[in-house]
């Protein structure tokens, strides 16, 4: 494994070229527009003068497209009018292309892949992937499902075609994890990890430990904002899993799926046993831990679990996530994010395109 399990694959951005102004052009396409692309166009467009005083970049958008639309400008438009031209349609205006042709006609050095997970193994958008690295683009997403279900082929095809992937947004957001371990922890081993990894689940247990039934806080949630139509995904471990699959493939090279994480539904979990937690001065949470099995092989669970109110874990709640990494040579290194939402999303994303373009 190289830093954090990517592909060692050479630098990035097969084609940037720099301007009279000696910026380097970037090209991106995006897939999916949806709230986390349209948040990260604004923070490229917030970011233009930084862009290009401190990292001699221009980022243009080639294409953005999503199954209902696209907009496809092979000479680039900047972020802002890019976000100017879609405005508060659902997708952009133009008719929808087929992804590959899109990611074809696109000549963009670097693809954004933003669409949603399926629930069939993520084939669409790992899929999406290995097209982009067959036209010599590099990557970037923060869509969890080709890491969690499909790394060993994804780091595979990026490997064969001599690109590279980044995903930090996929498993905390914005909060540096893969970036963690690959730069401030260099040769330092992720030997396992306990987490809290979903903050719907986290709203819940805490609407609940007020006295509210699990129907009453779910409805709490969903009006607020913070849980799908369907929140199955949330509840039932679903998402919890799949940022454990994919922080453990990269990291700790686990080679497992989701489906290989023994999962417990928030939906079993009694009221009373909220209530008594919170009576012992302690914090349900539904935690999520990996650890590695002798002779090898690594194993997770997510489960509800009473913690102490002195553990680093008790006090995630609401919009935060937290993580406590066991490593070999830094021991235990506790991460939190106090505010998980879109921009924060969006950040990571962006941070992620400027460390492929600082590689290079
Ligand atoms: N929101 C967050 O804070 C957050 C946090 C961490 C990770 N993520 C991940 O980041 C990704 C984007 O999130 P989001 O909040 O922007 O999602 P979103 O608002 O639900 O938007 C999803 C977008 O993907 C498009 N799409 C879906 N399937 C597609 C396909 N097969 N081909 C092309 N476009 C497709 C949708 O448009 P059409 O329906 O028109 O195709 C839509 O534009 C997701 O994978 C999500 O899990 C989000």
């Amino acid at each position: 494994m190289s830093a954090a399990g990517q592909p060692s694959a050479a630098g990035l951005t097969p084609r940037p070229t720099a301007d009279g102004a000696g910026l380097r052009t970037v090209r991106l396409c995006l897939l999916g527009f949806g709230s986390v692309p349209r948040a990260f166009c604004a923070l490229l467009a917030q970011q233009e003068r930084t862009l290009a005083d401190r990292h001699g970049l221009r980022v243009l958008v080639t294409a953005a497209g999503t199954r209902h639309g696209c907009l496809l400008a092979p000479e680039g438009m900047t972020p802002a009018a890019v976000l100017a031209a879609v405005g508060e349609r659902p997708a952009p205006p133009q008719a929808a292309l087929p992804a590959d042709e899109l990611l074809s006609a696109s000549r963009a050095d670097v693809l954004v892949e933003l669409t949603v997970m399926e629930e069939d193994f993520a084939p669409i958008a790992t899929g999406h992937i290995e097209t982009a690295f067959a036209l010599g683009m590099d990557v970037v997403t923060a869509n969890k499902g080709p890491i969690a279900w499909n790394w060993r082929r994804v780091a595979a095809a990026a490997a064969a075609a001599g690109r590279r992937i980044r995903f930090e947004s996929t498993v905390m957001d914005g909060l540096p994890v893969f970036s963690l371990l690959e730069l401030a922890l260099p040769d330092c081993r992720l030997l396992g990890f306990e987490a809290v990894f979903n903050a719907t689940t986290n709203y819940i247990i805490d609407a609940m430990g007020i006295g509210r039934s699990f129907d009453e806080a779910l409805a709490h949630v969903q009006a607020a904002g913070y849980a799908e139509a369907d929140p199955s995904y949330d509840i039932d471990g679903w998402d919890a899993a799949c940022k454990a699959a994919a922080l453990a493939n990269v990291a700790m090279d686990a080679g497992i799926t989701p489906a290989d994480i023994d999962k417990q539904s928030l939906r079993g979990v009694p009221l009373e046993r909220i209530a008594q937690a919170r009576s012992n001065g302690n914090r349900l949470r539904l935690v999520t831990t990996v650890w590695r099995e002798e002779p090898g092989r690594v194993r997770g669970r997510v489960r509800a679990t009473e913690l102490d109110i002195d553990h680093p874990l008790a006090p995630v709640g609401s919009e935060s996530l937290g993580a406590i990494l066991h490593t070999d040579l830094m021991a235990d290194v506790f991460v939190c994010e106090i505010a998980g939402l879109v921009p924060q999303t969006a950040y990571g994303v962006y941070a992620d395109l400027l460390h492929l373009c600082r590689d290079r």
